[in-house]
């Protein structure tokens, strides 16, 4: 893929979110060689500083959080290429700014034309940011093209994500509009596909006959921090299960793809959304439980009566002919136990008659013969296979081994970060890492309809203690209780 020169052009340049991922992504990208060869950040942001100031307070982020180690030459050849417009989002004169900007450079001789936008602002500011770009800030109206990053949560509910596809719709095609969802720039979410479409031993048992169940798990030791205005509107369910935890269930339950090509992913992984349902049959409190950790109530900017979930777990049902009573676990939540993403396939007990015979004439319980295969995807990166052997020196006793593969311990390396991976698709033109509108579109309807019965059920909150796993609640939901979770 071609790698044009282009200007990107940061919104909330002096944010959280700049300072500590896009940046040092950056950064990393220029040590790796990555970025164009004419290629420069304008930050915009309502601090007042100038471009000295802010290259300043960017060095001090880059070092701490850059996952490569920090070299001076390389940073200051990097800043050179930054500046600053101090600017408020809200006040529509301030985009003017850019505009002349814009206007100006396009008159100068060997100017960039091609325009990168992220919007690395709180989503309350998404609407009002997209009602501002028009004239040379939009697609078409001088030479070049104009590309925009937006990040999740894509809207509050269905209908404030129409409300906010349609504004950035007025401005850019949809071909132009990057929906972020950063997991899906994670290694091991890419490396999914792959060990299930190109590994014999696994595509055949990929379904309802050989899987028992699946979970994908993703819990965060750390509470909200500096986040709770931003997190106290939005909680578990918008935070992180409308976009990461879906899309790492649709990478892992979609249908197997004819090639690995852009149009083929989305939209074998818009059927899976769509075919998602809470379990049938069951209750709401068993398929939804929602929690809140103990001293939630007291962090920095949240309402002291606040009843937004800071965990939640859920039991989807997927209605394809593939997983027709195959549960799909779902789990997230801050303040748990360790910080850990990954997919655990548990696998039916054996099914074979011959395979009875021999447990029956060994008096083995087959349910305690499992085998799992856990897709790690942070913070260490691998695959564990859980398969049953012989215990050595026993006459036949059979136990529990492990097959664990590490991937940074395999290639010597660590993968690149997810931000680095987006912004070098985006800056490429390749839009197979980014969610679709529709996706968006079926995801929150979900989403919807599981709050709607929530509420109309017993719509309780469960406290549970920092550093556990959460509410006892959640064992409710797994079936029959021959399930457990995995972690
Ligand atoms: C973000 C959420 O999208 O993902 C945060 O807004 C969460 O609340 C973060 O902490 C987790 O990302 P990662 O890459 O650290 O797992």
């Amino acid at each position: 893929l071609h790698k044009d020169d282009c200007t990107m052009v940061i919104f909330g340049g002096t944010g959280d979110l700049a300072r500590r991922k896009l940046m040092p992504a950056l950064y990393n990208m220029q040590l790796e060689d990555k970025l164009p060869d004419k290629f420069s950040v304008i930050g915009v942001g309502r601090k007042e500083h100038n471009t000295a100031g802010y290259r300043e307070l960017l060095s001090a982020a880059v070092a701490e959080f850059s996952t490569q180690t920090w070299d001076p030459d390389a940073w200051h050849s990097f800043a050179t290429r930054i500046q600053y417009i101090s600017s408020d989002v809200e006040d529509p004169a301030s985009f003017q700014v850019i505009k002349t900007f814009i206007q100006d450079h396009t008159n100068q001789k060997e100017a960039v034309h091609n325009y990168l936008y992220y919007l690395a602002v709180g989503p309350h500011l998404f609407l009002p940011i997209a009602k501002n770009f028009s004239g040379p800030m939009s697609e078409g109206e001088l030479e070049g093209w104009r590309r925009i990053m937006i990040e999740k949560p894509f809207g509050q509910d269905l209908a404030t994500a129409r409300d906010l596809n349609k504004a950035f719709c007025a401005s850019f095609s949809d071909r132009n509009i990057y929906r972020v969802d950063h997991y899906l720039g994670k290694e091991m979410l890419q490396n999914i596909m792959v060990v299930r479409f190109v590994n014999t031993v696994f595509e055949p048992l990929w379904n309802k006959d050989y899987i028992d169940n699946v979970q994908i798990t993703v819990a965060e030791n750390d509470g909200i921090g500096i986040r709770g205005d931003y997190y106290d509107r939005t909680g578990a369910m918008r935070d992180m299960v409308q976009s990461h935890l879906l899309q790492m269930l649709a990478v892992t339950a979609m249908e197997p793809l004819r090639s690995i090509d852009e149009e083929r992913i989305v939209s074998s992984k818009v059927n899976l959304i769509r075919a998602l349902t809470p379990w049938p049959g069951d209750k709401i409190d068993t398929t939804m439980v929602l929690g809140q950790y103990r001293g939630y109530l007291e962090e920095k900017d949240v309402a002291t009566d606040s009843s937004t979930e800071t965990y939640s777990a859920l039991k989807l049902a997927v209605n394809t002919p593939r997983w027709q009573g195959v549960p799909f676990y779902l789990r997230t939540g801050k303040k748990l136990e360790e910080k850990q993403a990954r997919v655990t396939i548990q696998f039916k007990e054996p099914l074979s008659n011959d395979v009875n015979l021999i447990l029956n004439t060994l008096s083995l319980e087959k349910n305690r013969l499992l085998n799992l295969l856990v897709i790690k995807v942070q913070p260490q990166e691998g695959l564990a296979f859980q398969f049953n052997i012989k215990k050595p020196g026993s006459a036949i006793e059979i136990v529990p081994a492990e097959m664990d593969f590490c991937q940074p311990c395999a290639f010597l390396i660590n993968s690149p970060e997810a931000y680095e991976c987006l912004i070098e698709d985006a800056i490429q033109g390749d839009k197979s890492r980014f969610s679709s509108w529709n996706e968006i579109e079926s995801s929150w309807t979900l989403i919807d309809e599981l709050f709607k019965s929530y509420k109309a059920g017993s719509g309780k909150l469960n406290l549970y203690e920092p550093a556990s796993w959460g509410p006892r609640q959640a064992d409710s939901i797994l079936s029959g209780g021959k399930v457990r979770w995995w972690s």
